[in-house]
């Protein structure tokens, strides 16, 4: 009936054609990368996320936080600007990612999205984002809100990536730091802890297989037209 489309059951457990099984199991720490969205020197969502660093090293990943000082606004420049580039290769570098942004104006803030939107979901072949894992957090000055892990949980679908369950949301964060910038014990602290331990777990449980899982039916079929378009306007040529 429909050429392209498997055995999804029969191949998520063999490679087609073998008899040894499709995965093989990475044992290298779990890489992510942390976003976070603000320049102000004494920003709740950089501490937040060097916290969530600390926590994720102690887990067993292996880290890289993004410092967006100097990252121009999207197409304000050429993508060879350096600040873009390290963006991008942290990206492709990256098997899992966490995005922290403060609520402004009930919104994640520009400069969350601005990184965002710095990363393509395509050059050519390779894709920055698909396939990785995302955990979403946000610090208010408000009472608790949900209206910027929302939106990051809506741009992470559309980056393809596989947004866990679990967040973490801060209301007041300037009442949960110390001076040197510590998170303190809390609830919010203890939800931050089950949020990277999720995240590393749905990192080991799906960065083999991400690759099988981001296969998609519409796309091989579009392939497999042009494919032929291309071999048809061949012979025609010839
Ligand atoms: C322009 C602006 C808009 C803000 N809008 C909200 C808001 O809608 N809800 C809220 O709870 N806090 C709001 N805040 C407070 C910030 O979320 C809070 O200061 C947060 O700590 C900022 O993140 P940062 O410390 O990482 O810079 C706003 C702050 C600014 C400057």
């Amino acid at each position: 009936m429909i050429a392209t489309l498997p055995n999804v059951a029969a191949d998520l457990l063999q490679a087609p054609g073998s008899d040894k099984p499709r995965t093989t199991v990475s044992t290298h720490r779990p890489r992510i990368l942390l976003l976070y969205g603000s320049l102000r020197e004494r920003s709740y969502s950089r501490f937040l996320t060097l916290e969530a660093a600390r926590l994720l090293q102690h887990l067993g990943a292996e880290t890289r936080v993004f410092d967006p000082h100097g990252l121009p606004l999207p197409d304000a420049t050429a993508a060879d600007h350096p600040k873009v580039r390290e963006l991008r290769e942290l990206a492709l570098w990256s098997e899992g990612q966490v995005w922290t942004s403060p609520e402004r104006h009930g919104a994640m803030s520009a400069v969350m999205k601005a990184q965002i939107d710095w990363i393509p979901l395509s050059v050519g072949a390779v894709r920055p984002t698909q396939g990785r894992t995302l955990a979403v957090m946000q610090v208010s000055g408000g009472s608790q809100s949900f209206n910027a892990v929302n939106q990051l949980r809506v741009l992470g679908r559309w980056m393809r990536m596989i947004t866990i369950p679990n967040q973490s949301s801060v209301a007041k964060a300037f009442q949960e730091f110390d001076e040197a910038g510590r998170m303190r014990p809390s609830s919010y602290y203890d939800r931050v802890v089950d949020v990277m331990e999720e995240l590393v777990k749905f990192t080991l449980l799906t960065r083999d297989v991400s690759p099988y899982l981001t296969d998609r039916y519409s796309e091989r079929k579009e392939a497999a037209e042009a494919l032929e378009a291309r071999l048809s306007l061949g012979t025609a040529v010839r």
